[in-house]
């Protein structure tokens, strides 16, 4: 049984779809050890707590260094033994250390097609303004294995969705988590608890 921490700072709808994946069977072999945010008020604690999850808040506010705060979470990670840290609308950057000691077992949800749009200058509704901006006709949402960078590690799953004339980046920015985000997280993490790929030359391919 693969155990997971996710990791949130906002609203937690990606939480909420692994949730009800592993309560519908979507996802096999996996459960939700921890919940952690690192934002005192955000919802995705709520949504852990009806769910009858633990969660709790590292809040790097609570902490004079960085380096303390980073140390806590990895603290954390370390003492609930979980196998796979999952990145959900967590706004927090891994640092080097705890990317390290979780080496191709931290996965992330960007909500654009790697590799455009993505980056350090693109997050939550950034990354949609960029879309609309440049008028691509195609996005979607990327899952990928973190690396030391910005979204450039491995990628375990894609989903296009197309954009409309009348997008706002609201508007787009639901549809690409209706269609794709919500969708791809819990296949990736049903693929990962199952041993259905690896990391094969920086690339995943399926076992
Ligand atoms: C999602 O669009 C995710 O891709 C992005 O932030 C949003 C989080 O949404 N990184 P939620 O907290 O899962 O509802």
């Amino acid at each position: 049984m693969l155990k997971l921490a996710v990791l949130v700072s906002g609203g937690g709808t990606n939480l909420q779809a692994i949730i009800d994946a592993i309560a519908d069977g979507r996802i096999t072999n996996a459960r939700i050890e921890t919940v952690i945010s690192n934002n005192p008020g955000a919802y995705a604690l709520k949504r852990a707590e009806k769910a009858g999850i633990t969660a709790s808040c590292i809040s790097p506010k609570e902490y004079a260094k960085r380096e303390d705060f980073h140390q806590a979470l990895l603290q954390a990670l370390l003492l609930a033994k979980v196998d796979l840290v999952v990145l959900a609308g967590c706004l927090v950057v891994i640092p080097e250390q705890i990317v390290q000691a979780f080496e191709h077992r931290i996965i992330n949800i960007h909500p654009s097609l790697i590799p455009s749009f993505c980056g350090k200058d693109y997050y939550g509704l950034k990354v949609h303004e960029g879309v609309l901006d440049r008028g691509v006709k195609v996005t979607g949402a990327t899952v990928h294995f973190v690396d030391a960078g910005t979204d450039t590690g491995p990628i375990i799953l894609q989903k296009a969705v197309r954009v409309e004339a009348s997008d706002t980046p609201e508007t787009l920015q639901r549809r690409v988590m209706e269609e794709a985000e919500w969708v791809i997280m819990p296949k990736a993490i049903d693929l990962i608890a199952n041993n259905k790929i690896q990391v094969t030359g920086g690339k995943v391919v399926e076992i």
